[in-house]
């Protein structure tokens, strides 16, 4: 089988930790690289939270540390989501391997330009590190072959009434990689909000049990509960949807959308504004998901946890 060569840049994060797990259980990806940026928590906290969990599934890829704040604004954080750690719940133990002494920049430069097959981004964070390298070695370009993200949503936002975390807390670097001309597939709020883990599916990783299935328990356990509390029906996995929609397309419906990135609105800063125009003529740039057969998404994270006790 020919494997999809991808570089996954977090900022774990549960769900990120969550599609991690994916990524690296599914023979279909080949994960060349790791990369943190700053969001969910510091970039301290972040690159901890990504070392302990590929650690505990026993993987070592390249792995460096992006960006420390995103290009013009302020860091902002998700600690109520995700804890003070930035992965609360689970006591993972320390990481056993250490990240590249290079920033994520040129980890994600060197990989891209010395893999043979062009090279698909998943980004599941704020876009910083990704609009760096762009700006910085746009001769990259010519080896990616799309960038399938989590961010933005067509409907509705959730940080803001208008935007998503991840492209409300660096709207500048997102504007960069939605201008980039490459394909994005975007996993926004539209089609994550369907992809819930119910308590049943919690449940039915205590059933099955064994080191990964219950870290993830341990992991949705926190995450879930302050879903419950925001009258959520489940634990929304935003970010595994990006790693998902590149295994199995079939269980997701996607449109595709003209996408301005707004950098500078009073109330909608952060927000993809979609031209949803029947009569428009501007040049499509992202295939939006917008639905999910959530039952068959549930399944295949759950067979990839139980990959890891095989
Ligand atoms: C996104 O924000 C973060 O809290 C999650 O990890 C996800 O990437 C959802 O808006
Ligand atoms: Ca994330």
């Amino acid at each position: 089988m020919k494997k999809i060569p991808v570089i996954i840049d977090c900022d774990p994060g549960h769900d990120d930790a969550i599609a991690l797990i994916l990524a690296f259980a599914r023979e279909e990806l080949d994960v060349k690289a790791v990369t943190v940026s700053a969001g969910n928590q510091s970039i301290e906290k972040t690159l901890l939270n990504a070392k302990k969990v590929l650690s505990f599934i026993g993987k070592h890829p390249p792995l460096a540390a992006g960006a420390t704040k995103p290009l013009f604004r302020k860091l902002e954080t998700a600690a109520e989501v995700h804890g003070e750690s930035g992965l609360d719940g689970p006591s993972l133990p320390a990481p056993d391997f250490s990240e590249e002494p290079v920033p994520a920049v040129e980890l994600l430069r060197k990989t891209i330009m010395e893999t043979p097959e062009p090279v698909t981004l998943v980004p599941t964070g704020p876009l910083t590190n990704i609009a760096i390298l762009f700006t910085a070695y746009p001769e990259v370009k010519k080896n990616i072959r799309q960038i399938s993200l989590m961010g933005g949503g067509i409907e509705a936002g959730n940080w803001t009434s208008a935007a998503e975390f991840n492209i409300f807390v660096d709207p500048e670097a997102a504007d960069i990689v939605f201008k980039s001309e490459l394909p994005i597939i975007m996993a926004g709020l539209d089609v994550t909000h369907k992809a819930l883990f119910l308590r049943e599916d919690i449940a039915e990783l205590r059933r099955i049990g064994g080191r990964v299935p219950i870290l993830v328990a341990e992991l949705l356990d926190f995450f879930f509960e302050y879903h419950i509390a925001q009258d959520f029906a489940g634990a929304p996995l935003h970010d595994p949807c990006a790693v998902a929609y590149l295994v199995k397309p079939e269980l997701f419906s996607a449109r595709q959308y003209h996408v301005d990135i707004e950098t500078r609105g009073e109330h909608t800063a952060g927000m993809t504004l979609a031209d949803r125009r029947h009569w428009s003529k501007t040049k499509p740039n992202v295939t939006a998901l917008l639905d999910v057969d959530r039952a068959g998404f549930v399944n295949l994270l759950i067979e990839a946890f139980k990959s890891y006790e095989k």
